[in-house]
């Protein structure tokens, strides 16, 4: 990993650079004012790149399909806006500050995000966000918009009494959900510049944004490099006081940077899907279970429906609207090399043998993952509250088995890994506990705000004074826990804040 760059980046002047790398004669130069001087800069010459793709230009008010909400140009301006601000390194706080990889930025994502582009540009393997869900009782932090800061804030009435910008989502805004998209949109298009070209980025999400979320993720990856929309089981009880139905799964999309380029890793084999495996007839290949030997009729093709004479002589017929699996000359290869099963007296329906010997190493991730498998709400409280035996520190954490799957999936030993919505710095303990099972190199990156614990909550009377602070504390215990051969402690450079120079 190499030294993170201090300053960010002009996006408008990476963009043209865009442009011109695929249309070099759009390229031209243009008088602007910049900082009060006159200078020469470089252009694109909109009327020559018209040109250029004039066969399919979509402007003016033509009909077009795509997201819109109040709010989404300024939000395209914030993004590309360069900003003066610079990461402070904290020694003090970070333990082995010289040699570590890993890195924990206190500050608002935006700027971060902006503070990584040139350092970890195509860089990151896997990007996880868990972002504030907006259910009517979230915090958003707003941003400084190209418009007049004041008129924006008036118009919206979203700066709370101190002045803040970490303000109150709530649904009386009339502007509630396309806030949260104004929010998100920039972040989503500054995180896709850091994935590499195998990378992808898994964001949870529940029913209050999952629908725009989806829409605007097809808009900044591309709809070809969705992946799938995994249901997570979070809740393992039903809440009896709900009105309607008692929520228990939410969301992750999940989207390739390129999908063409990017493979999910399989999965281990569990013991419970081993066990499904057993040794009927002791057949020396070893254990084995049935599968069926028919398949959908409308599938086959005519050398696959016949009558099967077994072994004994019983004819088996198909049944309605099935053929079988393979063509007769096949099926009797396969009966010849006791690989079809009849039962243990040679009169049952025939099942093909499956071998575990023979099936993948690994089992491919289907998309409803179980809290048997992976945790839930409940499992991540309490690993937290494990960690603080004083009180509860945070009421939302995700648990670690849910990142560790995802890391399974998606991640090699070197891989770099960011979480720029962080909270309690779940994904960091992930990291640091898969790697010790798999002795592997992984890094990570994590962002969280100083958003301040309210003074009613455990947290603060524990002396919590911001979220960010639980999560660096958060990684100091994880990493002292886990134990890694040769026992050392965590490795965690934390430059802890964004300011303005
Ligand atoms: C739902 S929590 C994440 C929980 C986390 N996955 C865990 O397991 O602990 C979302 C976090 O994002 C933080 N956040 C919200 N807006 C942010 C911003 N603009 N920059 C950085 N962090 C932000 C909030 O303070 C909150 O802690």
């Amino acid at each position: 990993m190499e030294r993170l760059k201090m300053q960010t980046p002009n996006l408008v002047d990476e963009n043209i650079k865009k442009i011109a790398s695929l249309f070099p004669n759009c390229l031209t130069e243009t008088v602007s004012t910049v900082n009060g001087e006159q200078r020469t800069v470089n252009g694109i010459d909109f009327d020559l790149l018209r040109q250029e793709l004039s066969s399919s230009l979509v402007e003016g008010p033509r009909e077009r399909y795509t997201l819109n909400w109040p709010g989404k140009n300024e939000a395209i301006l914030t993004e590309n806006a360069p900003i003066a601000k610079t990461l402070r390194p904290c020694k003090e706080e970070s333990v082995d500050f010289e040699s570590t990889r890993n890195i924990y930025i206190e500050g608002d994502n935006l700027d971060a995000l902006k503070l990584l582009q040139e350092t970890y540009l195509n860089k990151i393997k896997m990007i996880y966000i868990d972002p504030p869900y907006n259910t009517g009782n979230d915090f958003i932090y707003e941003d400084d918009f190209a418009e007049e800061a004041e008129e924006f804030f008036q118009r919206s009435n979203q700066k709370d009494e101190h002045g803040n910008r970490l303000v109150a989502n709530t649904e009386a805004n009339g502007r509630f959900h396309s806030d949260w998209l104004t929010m998100i949109y920039s972040r989503i298009k500054l995180a896709r510049n850091l994935l590499s070209d195998d990378g992808v980025i898994f964001i949870s999400i529940d029913d209050n944004e999952q629908a725009s979320l989806k829409r605007m993720c097809d808009e900044v990856f591309g709809d070809q490099n969705f992946v799938s929309t995994v249901v997570w089981e979070k809740r393992y009880s039903p809440q009896n006081a709900v009105k309607w139905f008692s929520e228990a799964h939410d969301f992750l999309l999940v989207y390739a940077k390129n999908k063409l380029n990017w493979y999910p890793n399989l999965l281990e084999r569990t013991d419970a899907m081993n066990a499904r495996y057993r040794n009927l007839d002791n057949d020396p290949r070893g254990v084995w279970k049935p599968a069926d030997a028919t398949a959908q009729g409308g599938h086959g093709t005519k050398s696959q429906f016949y009558a099967l004479t077994a072994p004994n002589g019983k004819q088996h017929v198909l049944p309605n609207g099935r053929c079988w699996v393979y063509t007769e000359p096949v099926f009797q290869q396969m009966v010849a090399d006791n690989r079809i099963w009849f039962g243990a007296d040679g009169n049952n329906v025939p099942a093909v043998k499956r071998f575990l010997s023979e099936v993948k190493q690994g089992t491919a991730c289907q998309t409803i993952w179980k809290y048997d498998d992976v945790g839930h709400n409940q499992e991540g409280k309490k690993e937290v509250n494990n960690l603080f035996p004083e009180s509860a520190v945070f009421e939302t954490p995700k648990p670690v088995r849910l990142l560790k799957r995802i890391l399974q999936l998606s991640t090699e030993a070197n891989s770099i890994v960011i979480d720029f919505f962080s909270g309690s710095a779940t994904t960091a303990h992930a990291v640091m506990q898969q790697n010790s099972e798999d002795n592997g190199n992984r890094k990570f990156i994590m962002v969280q705000l100083p958003e301040p614990c309210d003074e009613k909550t455990e947290a603060f009377k524990a002396g919590y004074k911001t979220i960010a602070e639980i999560g660096k504390e958060r990684i100091r215990r994880a990493g002292q826990k886990i134990k890694e051969p040769p026992p050392s402690p965590p490795k965690i450079s934390t430059p802890v804040s964004v300011f303005s120079k």
